[in-house]
């Protein structure tokens, strides 16, 4: 293909123009974390990065979301692009010098790295228009990290009118530079359930006068592993995680109730939907054999994010005319990971990429997440070159 010398020198030509910018909005946007659809602070951030940029910018998308559209010179399709900006309720454990000012939040997840990165993306592409034969709408997504901002965003029309669609993620356990996907399935439904468990509480000297809330409920987690073990076709990935116990307000009380929080993560929508039903029987069938029941409040949070063959091929591609041939990997599996990215693939072709961080590097959802920002460049010029690809390939 011709695409390997299109991006030729592309990485370098990013760093050099927007390199500085790109990290600076990343490092703003650290210091500063959000959670949720409150996201008007970064949202600010976003907009002055954008500030002076031939794009139409609308704002209080999906509440504090920003979506910028970006018009081509032809009457090609219309590219998106996504970026998430949401943080997580961690104490930061970095010791950066622009690590998070706001107690107990962090980004956690990368997503300022994915908002700068899209930003320079919007400030390259900004200056190639005449290559464009289409347009370049740009995502500016809150509530990733639970909420469905994705959702909420398309449910608005956001994504109307779009014709495919690409998102990055940065991804520790993945080399360096490394770009990767895979057509189908890239991560998983996730869905979440709350459990009370009840029975009749009592004092812990004199069991045979109580129904063990607690017992029913240790008995109840180990069940529902059975759920993956013993239900779902074993080449069919399923996993069932109690995440969430509470109860009891002293050692020598049974409590008459527990509660137990968890999630429900698949990839086959048959299996998804089955889900809820098997768990509430087979909980409560325990419970009830013990003199206890149980009340099951199930949520379908995130579908299963699908890449599109061709978009995930076109990806992987670009990536490796971008970075080198062994820079660019098909996954050879998903991940049971959830991603509400998974809204817009649910709408619209596209695919959602990782890009690696180093394989040592400290995971996502984690105190200590951290990365070298020598990846932000790298993945604001695949960006420029997935819109790039898909509006001038033709
Ligand atoms: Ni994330």
């Amino acid at each position: 293909m011709e695409t390997a010398q299109r991006y030729n020198g592309l990485v370098q030509r990013v760093r050099e123009e927007f390199g500085e910018s790109i990290v600076a909005l990343r490092r703003d946007i650290h210091r500063e974390p959000e959670l949720g659809f409150d996201t008007r602070k970064t949202a600010e951030k976003v907009l002055d990065a954008l500030d002076g940029l031939p794009l139409e910018v609308q704002t209080g998308v999906a509440e504090n979301g920003v979506v910028a559209t970006l018009e081509g010179s032809g009457n090609g399709p219309t590219v998106g692009l996504r970026a998430d900006m949401d943080a997580l309720p961690i104490r930061e454990q970095t010791n950066l010098p622009f690590a998070s000012e706001v107690e107990g939040r962090m980004h956690a997840c990368g997503h300022d790295g994915h908002t700068s990165m899209l930003a320079g993306a919007a400030r390259a592409l900004s200056g190639m228009r005449d290559q464009l034969q289409g347009d370049v709408r740009f995502f500016f997504q809150p509530a990733e990290e639970g909420g469905g901002g994705g959702r909420v965003m398309v449910e608005e029309g956001a994504a109307d009118g779009v014709d495919s669609i690409f998102a990055l993620h940065l991804w520790p356990g993945l080399p360096f530079g490394v770009a990767a996907t895979r057509p189908g399935p890239i991560m998983a439904a996730s869905d979440a359930f709350e459990m009370k468990v009840r029975g009749t509480g009592g004092h812990g000297a004199f069991p045979h006068e109580t129904a063990d809330a607690v017992v029913m409920a240790a008995q109840i987690i180990t069940a529902l592993q059975t759920l993956v073990s013993r239900e779902a076709d074993p080449v069919e990935p399923a996993v069932v995680s109690v995440g969430e116990i509470s109860a009891g307000s002293a050692f020598n009380i049974i409590p008459g109730e527990v509660r137990l929080g968890g999630t429900v993560r698949t990839l086959d929508a048959d299996l998804r939907q089955r889900m809820p039903e098997r768990l509430e029987e087979l909980a409560r069938g325990v419970a009830n054999g013990m003199r206890g029941d149980v009340e099951l409040d199930y949520d379908f949070s995130y579908p299963v994010a699908a890449n599109d063959p061709e978009a995930a091929r076109r990806a992987l591609a670009v990536a490796g005319s971008l970075f080198g041939g062994d820079h660019a990997r098909e996954l050879p599996n998903p991940s049971m990971g959830g991603e509400d990215f998974a809204f817009f693939l649910e709408k619209l072709p596209g695919a959602f990429v990782w890009l690696g961080v180093g394989e040592d590097v400290p995971r996502l959802h984690t105190s200590a997440f951290a990365f070298d920002e020598e990846i932000l460049p790298r993945g604001a010029a695949l960006l420029t070159a997935l819109a790039l690809e898909t509006l001038s390939s033709r």
